[in-house]
């Protein structure tokens, strides 16, 4: 079967390939801040920088990180939350305007951003909350209890709500596109996989338990962070608790 007559899956692969005679169409999209910042929040918190935690074995929680869906009541503490933070997008090295993190990320572009819907977390309201990545913070941008609207928004998978909190990644699409163009694309999954394997492996260190999460209902999701659907788009959340 052709390319063409394909669904959008395929043709989306071929229509994106490197080639030795093409890189591809010549769309030019505008450049989008390199970080995405809340000043009106309700409140901030800073998060200590550095995790202080004692050492853990790198192939034992390689061994041992799996998806967990049944967690503790117990809250989560916020040292517990900072340190997942610290690992899935904490800043290890300041080089000229790039703030390198834990993760990778195509051409240092972090087109990622991190939001967590708190449950229970010790000094923290229930409500959604934004991980402001230069200031190492997280800004309160809706209060309230999110339970039920983001386990209806996650095809009803009840560990949603029952989980201490969600890790929510979104793209902001034009901080990766106006380098890589459609290519970009492919980029953002990459990136957030590579931040989802990063809180799997601290989760296992800490002794609590994770799972991602791929299945939700798109636009509720983008709805629920207040987010467009289109310039900034939901690609991946994980469920956090105590096991
Ligand atoms: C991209 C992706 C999406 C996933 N989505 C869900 C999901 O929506 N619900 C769920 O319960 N598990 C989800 N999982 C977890 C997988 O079911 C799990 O990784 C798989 O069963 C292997 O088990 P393990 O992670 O314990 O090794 C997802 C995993 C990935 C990588």
């Amino acid at each position: 079967m052709s390319p063409e007559k394909e669904g959008i899956g395929r043709r989306y692969l071929a229509e994106t390939r490197y080639r030795r005679d093409s890189l591809g169409e010549k769309v030019s999209y505008p450049r989008a801040p390199l970080y995405k910042e809340y000043p009106g929040a309700v409140r901030r918190v800073a998060l200590s920088p550095e995790p202080t935690w004692r050492p853990a074995d790198l192939w034992d929680c390689l061994r041992r990180r799996r998806s967990q869906r049944q967690y503790q009541a117990r809250p989560l503490r916020l040292e517990e939350l900072a340190t997942l933070l610290w690992a899935t997008q904490g800043v290890t090295l300041k080089s000229r305007n790039y703030l390198l993190r834990t993760a990778p990320s195509a051409g240092a572009l972090y087109p990622v951003e991190t939001y967590v819907a708190v449950h229970r977390v010790e000094g923290l309201e229930p409500g959604i909350w934004h991980f402001e990545i230069p200031d190492f913070e997280l800004a309160l941008i809706r209060e309230g209890d999110a339970r039920k609207a983001l386990t209806d928004a996650g095809l009803f998978q009840s560990f949603l709500g029952t989980a201490a909190a969600v890790f929510i990644w979104t793209a902001v699409l034009n901080r990766a596109r106006w380098k890589y163009r459609e290519r970009a694309i492919r980029y953002l999954f990459l990136d957030a996989g590579h931040i989802c394997q990063n809180l799997m492996l601290a989760a296992t260190a800490l002794g609590l338990g994770s799972c991602p999460v791929g299945a939700f209902f798109d636009g509720e999701v983008e709805e629920f962070l207040g987010v467009d659907g289109l310039e900034e788009v939901a690609l991946y959340l994980a469920s956090v608790g105590g096991l």
